[in-house]
C-alpha cells in the first residue's frame, strides 16, 4: 500500500481526512431534537371517491448544524408501512390518485433521525362513495323458460363487494327476483335469471356496496339494458263443441289448444283436467292439443282445466262445462229390503214424469227383468244388489242401488261333540252347532244347563264351535238365529258326562296304629274326588301283589281283619283308580306303620312257663347227680399213687415219668376209672401224714393257663391216708408272674 501511494492518492487522503474531521465534528458537537412532527391532508380526510389525494408528513427539527439533517420519514396505513422517504426536508407528501373505497383507514408516519425517532397520532382517512357498478348482459332478447346472464362488476374497486342485483318488469317496476351476495375475490359478479310466463320486456338493476371501517358504502343503483321476452307458447284456450247449449246425449267435444313459437325449444306438454283426474292429453306431438270427447251426460258438467308444462313454464286456463238434462235419474223402489223365503219380492223402476223409456232391472250386474217391475216369490238366492236403468234414445241412466236379503228358515240346529260319551274332568270339549239350512249370518248360542255361554256368528255355512271344560255332568243345547222373522231354533239336549279323576288318596287306621295281638284292626282307604266305580287296592310293603281290592261307587274302602298276629304287623298303604286314571300308575296314599303287640297277661304267662321249666330243670338235674354220686360211693378205691389234680388235669408236666403215665392214666375218664376221687369228698378224710411234691406245669392252652406265662410251680399236698381210708390228697397250684 505504501508503495502505491502517489500523488494522486495524497490527494484522496487529504478528503479522506476532511471527511473524517466533519464526521467527528458532527458527533461530538451538534445535536438534534425533533420538536413536533404531525400529518396533514389535501384537500380533507374525507374525499369523495375518485379524488387525488395528498397526505403530508410535517416535521421540525431543531440542530445546532446548520445544514438540515438528513431523516427518514415512514408513511403507515392500518400499522403497515405503506411507503418511506430518506430526505433532509421538513415535509414529504404521499400521493394517492383516485382515492378508493379500499384507501380509506387510519394513517400515520414516522420520523427516525440519529437513533431518534417521533410518530404523529393516527389520522382517519374516509372515501366516500362507490363508483357507479357496470351491468352487462349477454343477451337482449329472451325466450319464456329461457336464462339471462348479468354481469355486474366494480372495476375501480377491490373485492370483497357485495353486489344486489334485481329483476324488474319495465311496465309494472315490480322486483320480480333479487339476489345479493358476497363476491370474495372478484370485482364482479354474474349470475342467471330464469325468464317465467308473464315476463315481457324485464330490465336488471344492480348495486355495489363496499364495507369501509364498520360502515357500508354503497353505490347508485344501476340498471342494465332491456330485454325483450318472447312466449314460447300461448296461453292454452278450450274449444267446447257443439257451442251454445249442451243436451244430454249430444256428442261432447272439449278441446285446448296453443301456439308455439319456432323458437321454442321443446314441445309442452298439454293436459285437460277435471277436478283432480286427468281426462285427456295430447297425443300429437305435431299438432299441439288435447281432446275429450264423450257422449254428453249430466256427470260431464264441472270445472275443466287445461295445463300446458314446458320443464320452466306452466300456463293454465280453465272453463266451465254445463250439460242439460234430458231425464232424471230413475229411481228403484222394493216393497221391502228384508224378506222371508217364500214372500213376495216387487221391485219398480221409474223416472220423474214418467217419460216413454226402456227400462232393465239387473241383481249383482245381471238383468233379471226388461221390464219396469220385477215380481217374483223370494227365494235365499234373490239376495243381492239390485240397480235399474233407463234409456230414452242413446242416454242411458242408472239409478240407485237397493240391497235385498231374502231369508231362508233355519232348520233345528244338530248338536255334537267330538269325544267318547264320557268327559275327564278338565279336558276340554268341543261342541258343534249346525244348522245345515238358513240364510247366513247364523247367530249361535250355546247354552249350559238352561244358561247362555257363549255366542257366535257365522258368517258362512260352517258349524259354530264352541270349546267347554265341563267339570260335572252337564246338559248342552243350542240356539240359532238368523234374518229370518219367525223366532230361532233350539236343538236336542247333548248330555256329557264328566269322570273326575281319583284325587288324593289316603290310608288311615281306626284306633291306635299300636295293635294287641288278637285285636281287630281296620284300614280306611280314602279318596278326596273320584268317580265311581274306583278299585281300591291295599297294599303291605315290600309285597307286589295287593293283599285286598275292591270296587265301589264310594269314595272310601276299608280292610277288616279280626285277631291280628305279630304277621300283620308292617307298613301299608292303598291306591285307587277309575276309568280316568292312568293305565300304569294309579293314585297311591301315604304309608303307614302297623304295630303288633303281646297283651301283658300272656308275658306274664310266658315268664311263669319260662321260670317253670328251669325250675323243672335244676329239679331234674341235682336228681340226677345225687343217683350218680350214690352209684360212687358203693365202689371200691384203691389208690396208692397220688392223684392228678382235677385242676390241672389237662397241664401237668410231671418230671416224674410215673406221674406223667399215672396221671394220663387217670385224665378225664372219673367214673369209668377209678384211679380219681371226688374233691369234696377227700376233704373229710384229711390226715395228719402230708408229702409236698414239687411239679412244674408248662400252660398248653392260653385260656387254661389263668394269665400264667413260664413255668408254674405246683406243689401238689399228698396226705398219706390211713389204708383203710380213701387216699387224701390236697393239691395247691401256685401261679407266678415272676416265675418261681
Ligand atoms: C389527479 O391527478 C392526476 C395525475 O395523477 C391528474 O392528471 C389529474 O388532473 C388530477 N385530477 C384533479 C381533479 O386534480
Ligand atoms: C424503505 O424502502 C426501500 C425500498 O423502497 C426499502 O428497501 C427499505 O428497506 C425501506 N426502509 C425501511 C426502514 O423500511
Ligand atoms: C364481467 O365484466 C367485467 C368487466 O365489467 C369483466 O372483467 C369480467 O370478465 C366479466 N365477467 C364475465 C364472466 O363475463
Ligand atoms: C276451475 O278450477 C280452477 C283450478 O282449479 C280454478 O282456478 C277456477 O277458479 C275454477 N273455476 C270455477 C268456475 O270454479
Ligand atoms: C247450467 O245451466 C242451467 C240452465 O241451462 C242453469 O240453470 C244452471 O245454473 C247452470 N249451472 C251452472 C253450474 O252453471
Ligand atoms: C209398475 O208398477 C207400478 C206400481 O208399482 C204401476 O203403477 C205401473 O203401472 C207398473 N208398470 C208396468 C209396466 O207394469
Ligand atoms: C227402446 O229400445 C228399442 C230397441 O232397442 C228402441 O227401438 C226404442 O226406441 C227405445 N225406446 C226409447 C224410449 O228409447
Ligand atoms: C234343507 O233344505 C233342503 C231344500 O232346500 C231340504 O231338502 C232339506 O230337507 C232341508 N234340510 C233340513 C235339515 O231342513
Ligand atoms: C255304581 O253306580 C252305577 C251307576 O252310577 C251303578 O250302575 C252301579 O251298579 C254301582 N255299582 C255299585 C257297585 O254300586
Amino acid at each position: 500500500m505504501q508503495l502505491g501511494w502517489t500523488r494522486g492518492g495524497k490527494m484522496r487522503l487529504g478528503v479522506l481526512l476532511m471527511l473524517l474531521l466533519c464526521w467527528s465534528l458532527d458527533g461530538t458537537e451538534n445535536s438534534f431534537t425533533i420538536n413536533t412532527i404531525q400529518m396533514e391532508s389535501l384537500p380533507d380526510w374525507t374525499v369523495k371517491n375518485g379524488q387525488n389525494l395528498t397526505l403530508k408528513c410535517v416535521v421540525d427539527i431543531s440542530s445546532t448544524l446548520q445544514v438540515r439533517p438528513q431523516h427518514l420519514m415512514l408513511f403507515y396505513k392500518d400499522d403497515v408501512l405503506l411507503h418511506n422517504v430518506s430526505s433532509v426536508e421538513n415535509t414529504e407528501s404521499l400521493f394517492i390518485p383516485a382515492a378508493r373505497v379500499y384507501d380509506s383507514g387510519t394513517y400515520k408516519c414516522t420520523v427516525v433521525l440519529n437513533k431518534k425517532e417521533k410518530t404523529t397520532q393516527e389520522y382517519q382517512v374516509s372515501v366516500k362513495g362507490v363508483p357507479d357498478p357496470r351491468v352487462t348482459l349477454d343477451k337482449k332478447e329472451a325466450i319464456e323458460g329461457g336464462l339471462v346472464t348479468v354481469n355486474c362488476s366494480v372495476p375501480e374497486e377491490k373485492a370483497p363487494i357485495r353486489f344486489i342485483i334485481e329483476k324488474l318488469d319495465i311496465h309494472t317496476k315490480i322486483v320480480k327476483q333479487k339476489k345479493e351476495k358476497n363476491s370474495q375475490n372478484q370485482n364482479f359478479v354474474t349470475w342467471e335469471f330464469p325468464v317465467e310466463e308473464q315476463d315481457l320486456i324485464l330490465v336488471f338493476r344492480c348495486q355495489a356496496k363496499i364495507l369501509s371501517g364498520m360502515d357500508f358504502e354503497v353505490s347508485e343503483p344501476v340498471r342494465s339494458e332491456l330485454v325483450t321476452v318472447r312466449e314460447s307458447f300461448s296461453i292454452p284456450k278450450f274449444h267446447i263443441s257443439p257451442p251454445g247449449m249442451i243436451t244430454e246425449g249430444e256428442q261432447l267435444h272439449i278441446k285446448c289448444t296453443i301456439q308455439v313459437t319456432h323458437l321454442a325449444h321443446e314441445m309442452p306438454e298439454i293436459i285437460i283436467q277435471k277436478d283432480k283426474k286427468i281426462v285427456a292429453t295430447n297425443t300429437n306431438r305435431k299438432n299441439p292439443e288435447a281432446v275429450y270427447s264423450e257422449m254428453a251426460m249430466v256427470e260431464h258438467n264441472g270445472n275443466y282445466t287445461c295445463k300446458v308444462e314446458s320443464s320452466r313454464i306452466s300456463k293454465v286456463s280453465s272453463i266451465v262445462v254445463n250439460i242439460t238434462e234430458l231425464f232424471s235419474k230413475p229411481k228403484l223402489e222394493s216393497s221391502s229390503i228384508r224378506l222371508d223365503q217364500g214372500e213376495m219380492l216387487s221391485l219398480s223402476c221409474s223416472i220423474l214424469g214418467a217419460p216413454l223409456a226402456n227400462f232393465t232391472i239387473q241383481r249383482d250386474g245381471v238383468i233379471v227383468s226388461q221390464d219396469q217391475n220385477f215380481t217374483k216369490i223370494a227365494f235365499e238366492w234373490d239376495s243381492g244388489r239390485y240397480t235399474c236403468t233407463a234409456g230414452i234414445g242413446k242416454v242411458v241412466k242408472e239409478s240407485n242401488t237397493v240391497q235385498i236379503t231374502v231369508c231362508e228358515k233355519l232348520s233345528k240346529p244338530r248338536i255334537f261333540h267330538d269325544a267318547k260319551s264320557e268327559i275327564i274332568k278338565g279336558q276340554t270339549i268341543r261342541i258343534s252347532c249346525h244348522s245345515i239350512n238358513g240364510t247366513s249370518p247364523i247367530s249361535y248360542r250355546l247354552l249350559k244347563a238352561t244358561h247362555d255361554v257363549e255366542v257366535q256368528t257365522k258368517l258362512s255355512k260352517d258349524p259354530a264351535v264352541f270349546e267347554d271344560k265341563p267339570t260335572q255332568d252337564v246338559d248342552y243345547q243350542c240356539a240359532t238365529d238368523n234374518c229370518h222373522s219367525l223366532p230361532g231354533m233350539v236343538s236336542e239336549v247333548l248330555r256329557v258326562k264328566v269322570i273326575a279323576p281319583v284325587n288324593e288318596v289316603r290310608l288311615s287306621i281306626l284306633a291306635s296304629q299300636e295293635v294287641e295281638s288278637g285285636e281287630e284292626i281296620v284300614l280306611l282307604c280314602t279318596v278326596a274326588e273320584g268317580t265311581g266305580p274306583i278299585t281300591y287296592k291295599f297294599y303291605k310293603e315290600m309285597e307286589d301283589k295287593p293283599f285286598y281290592q275292591v270296587v265301589t261307587n264310594e269314595t272310601n274302602a276299608h280292610w277288616r281283619k279280626t285277631k291280628v298276629s305279630k304277621e300283620q304287623e308292617g307298613q301299608y298303604y292303598c291306591t285307587a283308580s277309575n276309568r280316568a286314571s292312568p293305565q300304569r300308575s294309579s293314585p297311591q296314599s301315604n304309608t303307614l306303620a302297623v304295630r303288633v303287640f303281646l297283651a301283658p297277661w300272656k308275658k306274664g304267662l310266658i315268664a311263669v312257663v319260662v321260670i317253670g321249666v328251669i325250675i323243672a330243670t335244676l329239679i331234674v338235674g341235682a336228681k340226677c347227680y345225687f343217683l350218680k354220686k350214690a352209684k360212687a360211693k358203693q365202689m371200691p378205691v384203691e389208690m396208692s399213687r397220688p392223684a392228678v389234680p382235677l385242676l390241672n388235669s389237662n397241664n401237668e408236666k410231671m418230671s416224674d415219668p410215673n406221674i406223667e403215665a399215672n396221671s394220663h392214666y387217670g385224665y378225664g375218664d372219673d367214673v369209668g376209672n377209678h384211679a380219681m376221687k371226688p374233691l369234696n369228698e377227700n376233704k373229710d378224710s384229711l390226715s395228719s401224714d402230708v408229702e409236698y411234691t414239687e411239679v412244674e406245669v408248662t400252660p398248653v392252652e392260653p385260656h387254661q393257663a389263668l394269665g400264667t406265662k413260664g413255668t408254674e410251680t405246683v406243689y401238689s399236698e399228698i396226705r398219706k391216708a390211713n389204708p383203710n381210708f380213701m387216699e387224701n390228697r390236697y393239691s395247691r397250684t401256685e401261679g407266678s408272674l415272676d416265675g418261681t
